[in-house]
């Protein structure tokens, strides 16, 4: 007795001397890594700093958890950020299994997987296995993780693991009903984690190209939908003028939220990133500035109304989706403290914007950009909006000064021939069917990561791609005599519905796989189930016919037979008028034919800058490829995926790149201080926690993103115990 009456005045007289303690609420979150990217805010800042500057050579492996549990060879994607809430970590597998774990020793406390729940079972027609994270919710005893598995929300019980089944029905509520479309028709999967505000969430997500991306907000309670934000405004709301035409809010898709939210808690605004309306790359069906696609939305999180909007890019024509939640920062702008938002793009822009009335800190230029479009009907935005500070974090326009140097003549050449028979020299340009170069590509500039701020420094990093890609348009010419056999029927749905991902001569290219000779892998059955819940990254197909799917598989498939019998589907838009002119040949990389970028490194980037100036303060080439290391090449970057983290001891976490490294970087000059590898590419962004006053800083390591490896593992890292 006497023992622990002694140890609890020693306690109670630390609490008393590090103040703080005491209001253990206040010591808890500076501990805890409660929301995706550390906070509703989106900083991912963590105040700890025991791991710092001087002492980061001792980093090591604390503990690994194995998600997945099994031996398998290739993983899906695992992009999560973890939460840590009270010393448990939450995340879930590549499969989406949910998992709480005792967040010092990494081991399971319990696991919850969504294929047992009914609602699950009832719903969950598409499998989109992707998720970058949970939320969580606190009412005294009540707690709950909240999580998305395809069109399926649920919540379960944070301590016990089980469905909390008095929400939705049985414990989850189908995504597809409630945007006021058909529901068996639409197709919605969000990949990344609902925003918790009091007792209500928000969502919007990754939909199909006829779906729209309105914005929810559901009772925790109950999974009653409680409003709806029309991203494809109604008429007699406003932005419905933005479209000529009028009757888009019946048909036209995406124009969705699918980067995640952030939040101001405080003045109860939610800040929603939107990307384009479908389809990506051509607009003649769509004309006009398109509101409120490609914006940075500030909406009131109680009613849903729309406080203010700004759009980043008018009537998108190059997939400029909006790719991060924002960060909410506090910046010094002439003399004063001003609560403000930053906003990172894939065209590697930084926009900040005074948070309650998103008037633009730095001043934004409406500049004139574009050539007329070579494409018919297609009407381009003629100016576009670039802020004068921060500058850009990657090049925008690539030159023939640009072409890779590092190859040897012929291959030189060979990209030189290509490059001349390309529209490029600047952002912006028509997509034609000679040929575009996009740069900053489909996948930035700034990507899904997000960046990461530090209050008291003012610096935001931000890690970017800088990759080129071409894009080919192609016209459909559909000619409604020719579609009398499911073999033209299956060629012309390929064009609309499959092409944009496997390519013209379905080869594949980037992440998208080759499927010639797929017949030996499925049947028509399997097959026709697979488009039809699609899997992984690739979507499902809900609005096509199971005629339609038929001819798709016959044509695909190469059944002879099938191909010849006359088409048994009604001759609808998708199969003799598709609604769009033009389809696309692919996502294509403009590559040397050694397989590196055929722009100049840096190819990928982590940049600081000074969000009080809007000057950068440092810019580092972030990965390598040893086969260039090795020549004596100094470091080029490489794509990466997920953003860093920056902490109070001086260091920003960071892995993400494709060369499998996980980094610690001096937040102030830049300098790499350690490398360590992964078990594969960390395609994530870390999080920073502390459990009985240790520090620890923990990322997933899923891989997949590319040809090399693929893991199920969490890595935890802290410093040897001295
Ligand atoms: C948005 C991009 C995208 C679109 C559109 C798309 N796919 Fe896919 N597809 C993928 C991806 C990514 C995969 C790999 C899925 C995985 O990781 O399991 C895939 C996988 C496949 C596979 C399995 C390949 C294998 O080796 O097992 C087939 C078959 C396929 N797609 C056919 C189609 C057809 C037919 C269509 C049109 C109806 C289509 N896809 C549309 C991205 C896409």
């Amino acid at each position: 007795m006497g023992m622990t009456k002694n140890y609890f005045s020693i306690a109670l007289l630390n609490c008393i001397v590090l103040l703080g303690c005491v209001r253990s609420g206040l010591h808890k979150t500076h501990t805890d890594w409660k929301v995706t990217g550390g906070g509703k805010e989106n900083l991912h800042y963590s105040s700890i700093k025991q791991i710092d500057t001087s002492n980061i050579q001792n980093l090591e492996i604390a503990w690994v958890y194995h998600a997945e549990n099994k031996d398998q060879t290739r993983f899906g994607a695992m992009e999560c950020n973890p939460i840590i809430i009270d010393s448990v970590m939450f995340g879930v597998s590549p499969r989406l299994k949910l998992f709480a774990i005792n967040a010092r020793t990494g081991k399971e406390l319990w696991t919850f997987n969504p294929a047992d729940s009914v609602a699950n079972k009832t719903w969950h027609r598409n499998s989109v296995n992707m998720n970058r994270g949970v939320a969580y919710w606190a009412e005294g005893e009540d707690k709950r993780v909240i999580y998305t598995v395809g069109p399926v929300a649920l919540e379960v019980n944070a301590n016990t693991g089980k469905l909390i089944s008095s929400f939705g029905r049985n414990g989850g509520i189908n995504l597809a009903a409630g945007l006021g479309r058909d529901s068996s028709k639409v197709f919605v999967a969000p990949t990344s984690p609902v925003m918790v505000y009091k007792n209500l969430f928000f969502l919007s997500g990754l939909v199909g190209d006829e779906t729209p991306g309105h914005i929810r907000a559901f009772d925790v309670k109950t999974g009653q939908q409680k409003w709806i934000f029309h991203t494809i405004p109604y008429p007699g709301e406003a932005g419905h003028e933005t479209w000529e035409d009028s009757t888009a809010y019946k048909h036209m898709g995406s124009t969705n939220s699918w980067a995640g939210f952030s939040l101001d808690e405080k003045r109860g605004i939610l800040f929603a990133p939107t990307g384009n309306p479908s389809n990506d790359f051509y607009g003649g069906n769509r004309l006009g500035k398109g509101l409120y696609g490609n914006c940075l939305l500030a909406i009131d999180a109680a009613t849903g109304k729309l406080i203010w909007y700004f759009q980043t890019v008018h009537h998108d024509v190059w997939d400029m989706d909006l790719p991060a939640a924002p960060a909410l920062i506090t910046v010094k702008h002439n003399g004063k403290n001003i609560d403000a938002v930053a906003q990172t793009t894939k065209t590697g822009f930084v926009f900040l914007f005074e948070r309650e009335t998103g008037k633009p800190l730095f001043p934004v230029d409406e500049v004139p950009v574009v050539d007329q479009s070579p494409l018919n009907n297609e009407r381009l935005w003629p100016t576009q909006p670039m802020p004068r500070l921060p500058k850009p974090i990657v090049r925008q326009a690539f030159n023939h000064s640009d072409l890779n140097r590092l190859v040897s003549d012929s291959s030189f050449r060979t990209i030189e021939k290509r490059f001349l028979g390309y529209r490029s020299g600047k952002m912006f340009n028509p997509p034609s069917t000679e040929g575009t170069i996009i740069l900053p590509g489909y996948d930035g500039g700034a990507e899904w990561g997000g960046p990461a701020f530090d209050p008291k420094t003012k610096l935001l990093y931000v890690n970017a791609n800088e990759m080129s890609w071409v894009l080919n348009m192609v016209e459909n010419k559909p000619d409604p005599k020719k579609v009398k056999t499911n073999f033209e029927a299956g060629a012309t749905l390929y064009t609309q519905h499959c092409m944009g991902c496997h390519g013209p001569e379905r080869l594949g290219g980037g992440d998208y796989p080759s499927i010639i000779g797929v017949e030996k892998k499925y049947t028509t059955a399997s097959f026709i189930q697979l488009i039809t819940t699609g899997r992984r990254m690739m979507p499902g197909n809900n609005s096509l016919s199971s005629e339609e799917k038929n001819a798709i598989a016959a044509f695909v498939l190469n059944l002879k037979e099938e191909q010849q019998k006359p088409f048994a589907g009604a001759a609808t838009k998708n199969t003799v008028a598709p609604k769009q002119g033009y389809g696309f040949t692919g996502y294509n990389k403009f590559l040397t034919p050694e397989g590196f970028p055929a722009i100049q490194p840096p190819w990928g980037s982590l940049t600081a800058i000074n969000m009080n100036t809007g000057q950068h303060e440092w810019k580092i080439p972030l990965g390598e490829f040893e086969s260039l290391k090795a020549k004596g090449i100094p470091a080029t970057g490489r794509e990466n995926y997920g953003g860093p983290v920056v902490t109070a001891g001086g260091l920003i976490f960071i892995g993400a790149s494709a060369d499998g490294k996980f980094r610690a970087i001096n937040k102030r000059t830049g300098k790499i201080l350690l490398e360590l590898d992964l078990p594969a590419p960390g395609v994530a962004t870390p999080s920073v926690y502390a459990v009985n006053g240790k520090q620890f800083v923990v990322i997933a390591c899923g891989g997949s993103k590319w040809e090399g490896k693929s893991s199920d593992a969490y890595v935890a890292f802290a410093l040897k115990d001295q």
